[in-house]
């Protein structure tokens, strides 16, 4: 969201706890009208003021994507996190008024799909949620493979058995279940497509297992959660700006161009959509590239950057901003 990017003030209508992990956030435009139509998948940024701190954060709208009257969100509480989670546990009351993107969508589901295979971890749930009440609504098969440590942390798991019956599966991580791939995978229709949307090395296990299993890369779909490492500061110069930006250890490269005052490109925040791709003018030392958009090439090239998750380490990066 740059700073000139279209916003939807939304009043907080309601706050849950659901887990003793994850609350639930309802909102509803402040102004009047219906909120932007989206696809299951989507998600927004949601903008948070925190004192002197813009905090900015990406999160999938799990309400039924026919819903314009409201959107609804669910937070896992990171508190090994940059602090946009616990803000939002903390601070955020029924009655405030915030901030948020247009819905965007970086994990659609595919229309040409025979099937659709969802396998969901933790609180991965949240997409699948909006996901599967479309293709339930559309008549489309689908089965939903839902892994969570503890009942504690699985959130609407009652709720999606309830509404979606005997095409959701459950794993209990502390009964020592998970979702048995090397059965699932080879059982599908031909033409069934794939998502993943978890932990990491879950999401890796996934992707990995159903490449070995001979799956085509164009029938398996991913979204990652997790923001990069933090790492050590550093300074970047936007050369149209004429300025030189001191990037801190917990800020990304675009909250410290943001917080200069430059206007620069984003959408996801999170190294997936492409839009804050800016090129390198002059680079002596590392970029660290931590998104997911980039080519192995174009990285190696180290004339691309991505400033919403990668840094930077040497002693001059100048950027074409
Ligand atoms: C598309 C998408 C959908 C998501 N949906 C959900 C959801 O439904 N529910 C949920 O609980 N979480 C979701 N997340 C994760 C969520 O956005 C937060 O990461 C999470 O809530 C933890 O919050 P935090 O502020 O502690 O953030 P952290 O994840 O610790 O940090 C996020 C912040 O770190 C900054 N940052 C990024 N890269 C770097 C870097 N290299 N160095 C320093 N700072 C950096 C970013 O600007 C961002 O504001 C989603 C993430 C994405 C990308
Ligand atoms: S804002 Fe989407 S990749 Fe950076």
């Amino acid at each position: 969201m740059s700073d000139k990017a279209p916003r939807i003030a939304v009043t907080v209508a309601d706050v849950v706890a659901v887990t003793p992990f994850i609350k639930r956030f309802r909102f509803e435009p402040l102004d009047p009208g219906p909120l932007p139509t989206f696809s299951g998948g989507a998600h927004v940024v949601v903008e948070m003021q925190d004192g002197d701190l813009v905090r900015r954060n990406a999160y999938s709208l799990m309400s039924p994507p026919s819903e314009t009257s409201h959107y609804t969100i669910s937070v896992r509480r990171d508190e090994s996190g940059r602090g946009g989670s616990r803000f939002l546990h903390d601070h955020v009351r029924p009655g405030m008024t915030l901030h948020i993107t247009h819905p965007v969508n970086l994990f659609p589901i595919d229309h040409r799909a025979k099937k659709h295979l969802l396998i969901a971890g933790g609180i991965g749930i949240t997409p699948f949620l909006a996901m599967a009440e479309q293709l339930a609504h559309n008549h489309t098969p689908f089965d939903l493979h839902y892994a969570f440590r503890s009942r504690d942390h699985g959130a609407y798991a009652d709720d999606l058995e309830t509404r979606f019956g005997t095409r959701v599966h459950l794993y209990h991580g502390d009964r020592g279940e998970a979702p048995p791939l090397d059965r699932l995978l080879p059982q599908q229709p031909l033409g069934t497509h794939l998502y993943v949307c978890g932990p990491a090395a879950m999401i890796d296990w996934v992707l990995g297992s159903a490449r070995a299993a001979g799956w085509p890369d164009h029938n398996l779909h991913h979204e990652r959660f997790i923001a990069p490492a933090i790492g050590t500061p550093y300074e970047v110069t936007l050369a149209r700006a004429a300025v030189t930006v001191r990037v801190g250890s917990h800020q990304s490269m675009l909250e410290a161009i943001e917080a200069a005052g430059v206007d620069a490109p984003s959408m996801c925040r999170g190294g997936a959509c492409g839009q804050c791709e800016t090129a390198v003018l002059s680079c002596d030392g590392t970029l660290l590239h931590a998104d997911h958009f980039l080519t192995d090439a174009e990285k190696a090239s180290n004339t691309r950057v991505m400033p919403c998750v990668s840094r930077f380490e040497g002693q001059r990066l100048v950027l074409d901003l």
